[in-house]
């Protein structure tokens, strides 16, 4: 869709799926209804990505973001979006015990936010509980490579796949497109891996950190828009500088009510309205 065409419908999973090796996918992060109607016209998935825990609560990593977050942030964005498929991050521990705990936690997800696809971290050892969340009606979008929710056992946010690690990678790829995911988010891989993961699998690969090879693109939109003045990752272009345009705002303010330039005259309401004015 073009970026000024008028919504018609929401798009679907099979719509993302079917985008396999054609227009690239666009996909940025969403947690607010502000933010979701600003971008739902351009971009095909908004993402409520579990990153909300840092980038809107300032957690230090993902790990304490919860259920109910994720459910609130995801009810304000559906709101907020008629266009994009609206794709809803399961928090950590949501999920890693099995398939049912999953469905379970999965369903309330879809149920109480409106939502029509879920997405969670993990390659071949997350096959099972694909199958078991697509079998039983909900969508899943699967995320391998850096997966931030596993960022204690892998030490850091590092690059995954160099070397002898890029076959794991690509066999997780392949596990989660087996079980019925209908896309799949790389994070962080070497950009060679990334163009043969997504030669050899028939659903679309989103990227973050793995070139332009991808099928799409998937970004966390308080990077690109410049809101973090002291994060500036390697695989992020930042489309605009709103950091620096927000405190350069809120200084101008603090200056102007310091010195009582504001509020101006314009901006009260008088005793006694003009003769002419109508009531
Ligand atoms: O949580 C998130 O925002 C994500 C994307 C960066 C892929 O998982």
């Amino acid at each position: 869709m073009s970026a000024t065409a008028p919504a018609s419908r929401r798009l679907t999973p099979p719509d993302i799926r079917a985008r396999k090796g054609g227009e690239p996918v666009v996909c940025l992060t969403s947690y607010t209804t502000p933010m979701a109607r600003i971008s739902d016209p351009h971009c095909d998935v908004l993402l409520v990505g579990d990153s909300l825990g840092m980038v809107i609560h300032g957690l230090p990593s993902t790990l304490g973001v919860t259920l109910e977050m994720m459910i609130l942030h995801g009810q304000a964005v559906m709101r907020g979006s008629q266009h994009a498929l609206v794709v809803i991050d399961m928090p950590f521990g949501s999920y890693e015990e099995g398939p049912e705990q999953a469905f379970r936690h999965a369903a309330r997800v879809v149920m109480e936010t409106g939502a029509a696809a879920v997405k969670l971290e993990g390659g071949a050892h997350m096959a099972e509980t694909i199958r078991f969340l697509v079998q039983r009606g909900i969508p899943v979008m699967a995320h391998v490579g850096l997966t931030p929710q596993s960022v204690n056992v892998m030490g850091g946010y590092k690059v995954v796949g160099r070397a002898e690690e890029g076959a794991k990678v690509m066999a997780d790829a392949r596990a989660v497109e087996e079980a019925g995911a209908f896309s799949v988010v790389l994070e962080k891989i070497p950009v060679g891996l990334a163009g043969r993961v997504t030669e050899a699998l028939t659903i679309p690969t989103i990227g973050i950190g793995a070139g332009s090879v991808c099928d799409g693109q998937v970004l966390v939109v308080d990077d690109m828009l410049g809101l973090f003045t002291d994060f500036r990752p390697k695989f992020v272009r930042r489309y605009a500088e709103l950091g620096r345009a927000t405190e350069e705002a809120v200084a101008a303010y603090a200056a102007d009510v310091r010195a009582r330039r504001f509020p101006g005259p314009e901006h009260v309401f008088p005793d006694e309205l003009p003769r002419s004015a109508k009531p």
